[in-house]
């Protein structure tokens, strides 16, 4: 059933069939031991990161909190602070839109701590806008934020990724990806393209990329005990809408009443995905609902030469060469 048909069956059963399906953090919380383990989190001053952050704190990991907005994120360290004050956390500037920012955001945490134990690659932006977006360098936004700038991160805390094993990397992929097409020769949109007003092309390649990357880097990674997740979160209640037009706005704020959730459930799955045991061995898969998400896995087994080509593209935007991170020392 498409997800129009699905809202179109009515109200009631649509909210029962989605709402049932999130549980709640604090169902769980302090049942995997992270205590003195060093958990990254970009974009962990709002939304889905900062309840991971929170979540994490409470659990007694060392969270880094790699953020943009220093403001927001004074207040969101006040904030977990208040509900946790012995949360031990370091707050690290990193705007994902500047690979320069990216790299001193690494070389940071690469300073201050011995190891990672778990990455989450939470931060992203969606913005909708009737031309393609780019940043001083060149580079489409959505692009460089959740995907290129997240992916120069994870190599270069690969190293110490490897150290703190078993780890893990998490990847916020979303629904968005399942089914969409991507260009490899194009990712930064350069050629030509009509974009509509509300077109959503550049965030959902982002987040398909996001995948594709996961899967490929769980093989590069395969003997390692490093371990890479992608996940859709669920439609959750944060700001990732707030630059959209009021009225498209209030059409989204209707359909989260419909199948959405608050944050505290949209990061069960990172959490899941982050901690869990049952899923301890798995690695490059995509999950949703705190379980794999068999239809986005089986398209991830048909695409490896997709996969294939978008990593040769991803290293080429980078320039650089993914092996230089990935082959043991
Ligand atoms: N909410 C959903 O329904 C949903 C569904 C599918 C996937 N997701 C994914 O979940 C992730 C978290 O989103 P959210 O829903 O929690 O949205 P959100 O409330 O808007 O949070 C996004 C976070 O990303 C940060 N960020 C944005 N641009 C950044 C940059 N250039 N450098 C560093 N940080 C940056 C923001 O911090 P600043 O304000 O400081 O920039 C903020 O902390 C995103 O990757 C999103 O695509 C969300």
């Amino acid at each position: 059933m498409s997800f129009f048909e699905t809202i179109g069956s009515g109200p009631r059963h649509v909210k029962d069939r989605w709402t049932h399906r999130y549980s709640q953090l604090d169902d769980r919380t302090g049942q995997e031991d992270v205590t003195g383990k060093v958990v990254v989190i970009t974009g962990s001053n709002g939304g889905l990161g900062k309840v991971t952050a929170l979540h994490m704190a409470k659990r007694r990991a060392r969270v880094v909190m790699a953020c943009r907005d220093v403001t927001k994120t004074e207040n969101a360290v006040k904030e977990i602070k208040e509900k946790v004050p012995e949360a031990d956390l370091t707050v690290i500037r990193l705007d994902l839109s500047d690979l320069d920012s990216v790299r001193a955001c690494a070389k940071e945490i690469l300073q201050k701590f011995p190891y990672v134990n778990i990455l989450i690659n939470n931060a992203g932006i969606m913005v909708t806008n009737p031309t393609v977006q780019r940043t001083a360098a060149g580079f489409e936004r959505h692009l460089v934020t959740n995907y290129l700038g997240h992916v120069l991160l994870t190599m270069l805390l690969i190293d110490h990724l490897k150290l703190g094993s078993p780890s893990r990397i998490v990847l916020l992929s979303s629904m968005a990806a399942e089914g969409h097409k991507v260009n490899p020769e194009d990712l930064n949109w350069e050629k030509p393209k009509s974009l509509q007003f509300l077109h959503f092309g550049p965030y959902n390649d982002s987040k398909k990329l996001l995948m594709l990357f996961g899967k490929q880097l769980a093989q590069r990674l395969e003997g390692t005990q490093v371990h890479v997740y992608s996940l859709c979160p669920g439609v959750a209640d944060t700001d990732l809408v707030d630059s959209f037009p009021p009225m498209v706005r209030f059409f989204i704020k209707a359909v989260k009443i419909q199948v959405g959730c608050s944050a505290e459930q949209g990061a069960t799955t990172i959490m899941y995905c982050a901690l869990s045991e049952k899923c301890a061995k798995e690695s490059g898969k995509m999950y949703h609902y705190e379980k794999p998400w068999v239809r986005a896995n089986r398209e991830l087994e048909k695409e490896g030469d997709l996969a294939e080509k978008v990593w040769t593209s991803t290293e080429k935007l980078l320039g650089i060469s993914f092996d230089t991170y990935l082959s043991p020392a």
